[in-house]
């Protein structure tokens, strides 16, 4: 029926990738400002919640979905809702999974370019000499251009640094999913973890701060984890940690689903999944936690730390970070290895979230992946550079508000009432143990049928509730940025109807089975 598939050379090399995915930007940068803020050691309570009863069954569905519809030559969502269907509306549901990781992309291989522009700072000695956090943050504006012209760099090296992520990115995907994103995961997952076990003990090995002797690496620890269980009754700390738990884990984007497409019928999805879900767990709450909050408290103490975690993630991690760099021996090294490991960590998320748009240019409409490359890549990099250009005015965050941040839960939603009710979550179960090297309890049928769909309603309801300000743009004072937000949700609502079009056009190449699944 379809042209044959490409398929991963190895069951490591799909695990290294997933993990890949999950570990990013958000085990490093966001996940130890999300617990400093919701309650510390509490905090794990509806984070470990939310990991139990959305991130591993979501998982499961993906891994579960997307191997089946490779079966069939499909790997997008639009392609396997239909396919588990038989329902011609049903792909349209699939939308999410192509808007949400493409939308993501768009900004986060912008983040991810700073990175790499500063681990060659870092190496460099570019900022060596700049001593206080305000000429850091100066700094970093001077690169990100938010200055008056006249007081922009001679180089302009944000476009630089841009270009090379871009291409780097998009060279690896055109490469395809064994030559491409299974090598890039299999040489940069364990270089990812060694620059990590480095910046670990370099922070473990900090000496108290010399003016001030409580200001340890293990009281850092103890300021990040403190339990402060009052947090627990206030719905924001679960909503934040329902958030956290879809971005690090990459589930509701699609992208879990196109890579798992590329399976083969008799490879292991149930261990694999859990395998690359506790990776990822490993990276964020002990190695994510262990580097950017303790460090930042041996040099600014409790007071100071809480007040930065204040000021953002980016601040903490682009400022805040190269501060402290500054003030130790081979501080250049130890910025390039931390700048070095986010990059790492950025780039094996990129390109999962460039993936599925391809899977499905590629399978579902049928262009041969040069062109859809050439397509993809056009767009990203005119939104992009757009989103670099008017970030002062917020166009990226939102982005990240639709993007990251509501569409990802709505996508999952979707997902589960396919993958429980529509496939059906006996046959689901069933499917998910089919070659597998665990049997996953029947526990999950339940949960998948009934609990994470109800723990995802009550969550979206909460999440627009508290959001409506934003939502209907109430929160913005000033015109140019409230003319910016129009435009922004404006080009989101057109990338939204060129995606319906494109599943109305791939549509006509369904097969018109019903219940193909049963048959
Ligand atoms: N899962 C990726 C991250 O945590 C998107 O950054």
């Amino acid at each position: 029926m379809k042209p044959t598939r490409e398929n991963w050379s190895s069951r490591i090399g799909i695990i290294m990738a997933v993990s890949g995915s999950a570990i990013g930007l958000g085990n490093f940068l966001r996940f130890p400002t999300q617990v400093v803020e919701n309650g510390g050691g509490a905090f794990m309570i509806p984070y470990f919640t939310a990991f139990l009863l959305l991130g591993i069954p979501l998982s499961f569905a993906e891994w579960t979905l997307g191997r089946y519809g490779g079966q069939y030559g499909y790997g997008s969502t639009p392609g396997v809702f239909h396919l588990i269907s038989g329902k011609q509306w049903a792909k349209y549901l699939g939308i999410f999974g192509l808007f949400v990781p493409l939308v993501i992309s768009f900004y986060y291989l912008l983040i991810e370019s700073w990175c790499l522009a500063y681990a060659f700072f870092s190496i460099m000695g570019m900022y060596r000499s700049i001593s206080n956090t305000a000429d850091l943050k100066d700094f970093l504006q001077e690169f990100q251009n938010l200055v008056p012209p006249e007081q922009l760099p001679n180089f302009p090296w944000q476009l630089v640094f841009f270009f090379i992520t871009f291409f780097v990115n998009y060279w690896i995907v055109s490469r395809g999913i064994s030559a491409g994103i299974e090598k890039l995961s299999r040489f940069g997952m364990p270089i990812l973890f060694l620059l990590a076990l480095v910046l670990l003990v370099r922070v473990f090995t900090l000496p108290a701060h010399p003016n001030a002797p409580d200001q340890t690496v293990m009281n850092g620890l103890g300021f990040l984890w403190n339990p402060d269980f009052s947090k627990l009754s206030d719905v924001n700390v679960w909503l934040a940690a329902a958030g956290q738990i879809f971005f690090t884990l990459s589930v509701g984007m699609g992208a879990i689903l196109a890579y798992s497409s590329y399976l083969k019928k008799e490879d292991d999805v149930a261990h694999s999944a859990l395998s690359a879900a506790s990776t990822n767990e490993f990276a964020e709450v002990i190695l994510g936690a262990s580097i950017m909050i303790p460090a930042t408290f041996v040099f600014l103490g409790a007071i100071g730390a809480a007040e930065v975690v204040k000021s953002g993630s980016f601040n903490l991690g682009f400022v805040i970070m190269p501060m402290i760099f500054n003030q130790l021996p081979l501080g250049n090294f130890i910025g390039f290895t931390w700048f070095a490991l986010l990059f790492l960590a950025g780039i094996t998320s990129s390109v999962s979230l460039i993936q599925p748009i391809l899977t499905f240019l590629q399978d579902e409409i049928g262009l041969n992946r040069k062109k859809a490359i050439l397509i993809v890549g056009s767009i990203t990099l005119v939104v992009s550079f757009t989103l670099k250009r008017t970030l002062a005015l917020g166009t990226l965050d939102q982005f990240d508000f639709w993007g990251g941040t509501f569409l990802p839960v709505v996508s999952g939603f979707i997902m589960v009432i396919m993958f429980g009710w529509v496939f059906g979550a006996k046959e689901g179960w069933e499917e998910l143990n089919r070659a597998s090297k665990i049997q996953v309890p029947k526990l999950f049928v339940l949960i998948i049928q009934y609990i994470t769909p109800l723990y995802l309603g009550i969550m979206l309801f909460l999440w627009i509730k508290k959001n409506i300000p934003t939502i209907v743009m109430d929160d913005i004072v000033d015109l140019q940025v409230w003319k910016a937000t129009l435009i922004a949700r404006g080009g989101l609502i057109v990338l939204g109807i060129i995606l319906v079009i494109l599943i109305y056009i791939a549509g006509k190449n369904y097969t018109p089975k019903t219940k193909q699944h049963k048959g």
